[in-house]
């Protein structure tokens, strides 16, 4: 199987949020499709592991954001590197709260409401078939496709994504990743070992310092 193929294939970028009693969640998502267009239904695969997916499962409720390349790249490191069981994701003043669901003020070009129909037990994946029930553009943003978070953002996709894919190497130089917002160091593609690096280099994506940091290839 040549995995290579699967990187063509195109998506957008999304937050997926939910709401149990007073607890807000949310993750990043690059794979919500719409499957019908009477009484429109969308499919959105989640890891059984994200926080998201559990709360989704109990409420039976989400909202589907659409980023547009405006989205600061650290909505993108909150929302798709961290979990929402320790993180409160949701800041104070950056979202509203509609139809009991925390939708983010920046960044979007708009959501849906949608409630749950089925769930389709995928393995490490739920694919959940969700009815829209609200639809609300807010801004006229270009929507980020996920082909712009790689290229234009340099940004890598974790794990737990669908669409995640173990790269091949060649060498045996080491390989760091960030661990906020899932920026990779690879000594064999830069010119300057990263244990050279001095210590006041900072992540290009998210800005932290070095020791945010861990070397990924030795796994
Ligand atoms: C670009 C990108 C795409 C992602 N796509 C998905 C996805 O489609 N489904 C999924 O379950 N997780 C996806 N993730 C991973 C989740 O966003 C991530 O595991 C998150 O930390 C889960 O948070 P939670 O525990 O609060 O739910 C993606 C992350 C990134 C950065």
């Amino acid at each position: 199987m040549n995995s290579e193929l699967f990187k063509d294939m195109t998506y957008g970028m999304y937050v997926v949020s939910s709401c149990d009693e007073n607890k807000r969640v949310g993750c990043i998502i690059n794979t919500a499709t719409q499957i019908t267009s009477n009484d429109p239904l969308i499919s959105i695969s989640l890891n059984k592991e994200n926080y998201t997916n559990k709360v989704i499962k109990k409420t039976k409720r989400l909202a589907l954001m659409i980023l547009s390349e405006d989205a600061s790249k650290e909505v993108i490191s909150t929302f798709g590197y961290q979990s929402s069981k320790e993180e409160e994701k949701f800041k104070e003043g950056e979202y509203e709260i509609k139809e009991n669901l925390p939708i983010l003020k920046k960044g979007i070009c708009g959501y849906m409401i949608a409630e749950v129909n089925k769930v389709l037990d995928c393995g490490t994946h739920d694919l959940f078939l969700c009815l829209i029930k609200k639809a609300e553009k807010v801004s006229k943003s270009f929507p980020m496709s996920y082909a712009y978070y790689h290229e234009v953002l340099k940004g890598a996709s974790p794990k737990k994504a669908p669409t995640f894919i173990e790269e091949k190497r060649e060498s045996d130089k080491p390989v760091y990743q960030c661990i906020i917002c899932g920026h990779i160091y690879d000594d064999s593609k830069e010119p300057i070992a990263f244990e050279k690096l001095p210590d006041s280099w900072v992540c290009p994506t998210c800005k932290v310092g070095k020791r945010m940091f861990k070397r990924i290839d030795e796994t």
